[in-house]
């Protein structure tokens, strides 16, 4: 089956279409066409995300990356009957909110028609409603015109499965597996005692990881996302081999629990950096000491989650697991000392941050309940703390 992915929960635009041959979890993937526009340029200039922003953003680039992804995937052009005025209507109801969009759809089904696709996936959360109002909408008025279901995504489920893919498969996990998923809105470890079974055992009390290199990246005057860039200004000072510039602390370390807190770790490069001026070398030091405390604590409450509940195997998602000091401290938990047995993964570094092959292999998981265009009407709906513990999966 083909399936149509869309991710635009917070500053990409990203369409997949993503061939499945078998049943989750075994089945075998072919990622036919994969499109995304990263809108961090127009967001650079205001140092972070606004909602409004990225949902006028999204509703300019989601047509082309829609023809994009179905170019990549060298789809057929479909047979386009004429719609009727009550179709066109219901195109422009459904896109209400998203001005000018109703006239994009309608003109890309009069060239491009209804192409061979059998259901499509879109995130209905967590992340910045006005942005995921974008996708939900639009993929209900292609399910209209194309007479498909659509399956709602959790956003963070995706990042977990995507971090067992190896661009066909996913991995035969052995259970209980952890994730711990590290991004720009959440930090959260996350139970697996089987496939589709979340439970989430730890979260941030404040700050998410990735928000956190991204504040600490703005007090040293980095561009947003801050993430990549503390990491290179960390890399330099390590290959330089400077001294620490300061000692931070390493909130929660022993708090008992599986929770963390990374606004106290900011509050101390805050109070680190004071008034002063600080020149490039010191630049690179605190990125270095920040980055070393950040995943210290993120590595240690893994490896307390991994005794507490004899995980098997462990798997590191979300943006934040692009970042290659992270990676090699949780690779090493699998060490002769500490876990020999423990199977981690690792998404890959280009998956590793937002996009929409995550979507598709998350919709796949829950094909069961897509919903067609007679049944989404008010069922499926933008919920931008959705939690992937309180998803409601089940009931649909
Ligand atoms: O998952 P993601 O793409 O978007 C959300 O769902 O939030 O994560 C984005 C976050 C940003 O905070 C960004 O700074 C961080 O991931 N990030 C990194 C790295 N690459 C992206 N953080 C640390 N090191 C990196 N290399
Ligand atoms: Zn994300």
């Amino acid at each position: 089956m083909l399936i149509l992915s869309i991710e635009t929960s917070c500053d990409e635009t990203a369409i997949s279409v993503v061939e499945a041959v078998g049943d989750f979890p075994n089945a075998t993937y072919s990622v036919l066409g994969n499109a995304l526009f990263s809108q961090i340029e127009i967001h650079q200039a205001f140092g972070g995300v606004y909602p409004a922003v990225a949902k006028r953003e999204h509703i300019a680039t989601i047509v082309p990356m829609l023809k994009h992804a179905l170019g990549d995937a060298s789809l057929e052009k479909g047979f386009t009957p004429a719609l009727t005025d009550e179709e066109r209507t219901k195109v422009h109801e459904l896109l209400a909110r998203e001005h000018s969009l109703g006239d994009q759809v309608l003109s890309f089904h009069a060239s491009f028609g209804r192409p061979p696709i059998d259901a499509i996936a879109v995130t209905s959360g967590p992340g910045l409603e006005p942005a995921l109002w974008v996708g939900i909408n639009f993929a209900k008025a292609l399910a209209y015109l194309w007479n498909v279901p659509v399956v709602p995504v959790d956003h963070m489920e995706g990042h977990i499965l995507v971090s067992v893919f190896d661009g066909h498969h996913l991995a035969p996990l052995t259970f209980p597996a952890i994730a711990l998923l590290v991004s720009g809105g959440h930090t959260e470890l996350i139970l697996m005692n089987t496939w589709n079974e979340y439970e989430k055992i730890g979260v941030t009390r404040d700050d998410a990881a990735g928000e956190a290199f991204d504040k600490v990246a703005r007090m040293l005057g980095l561009p947003y996302p801050g993430g990549p860039e503390i990491s290179r200004l960390a890399a330099l000072a390590r290959t330089e081999k400077l001294p620490a510039f300061t000692t931070l602390p390493k909130p929660m370390i022993h708090s008992g629990d599986l929770d963390f807190s990374f606004s106290g770790l900011k509050t101390a490069v805050r109070y680190a950096i004071a008034d002063r001026v600080l020149s490039d070398t010191n630049k690179k030091a605190l990125a270095r000491d920040f980055e070393d405390t950040a995943v210290a604590v993120l590595t240690q409450k893994l490896k307390t989650a991994i005794e507490t509940h004899g995980a098997q195997s462990v798997i590191l998602g979300g943006g934040v697991a692009a970042n290659q000091v992270l990676r090699e401290a949780i690779s090493s938990l699998s060490s002769p000392l500490l876990f020999p047995h423990l199977a981690v993964y690792l998404p890959s570094i280009s998956l590793a941050t937002d996009n929409s092959v995550m979507i598709a292999l998350a919709g796949h998981a829950h094909l069961k309940a897509a919903l067609l265009p007679s049944q989404f009407a008010t069922t499926i709906k933008a919920d931008g703390n959705k939690s992937i513990q309180n998803s409601t999966w089940a009931s649909l």
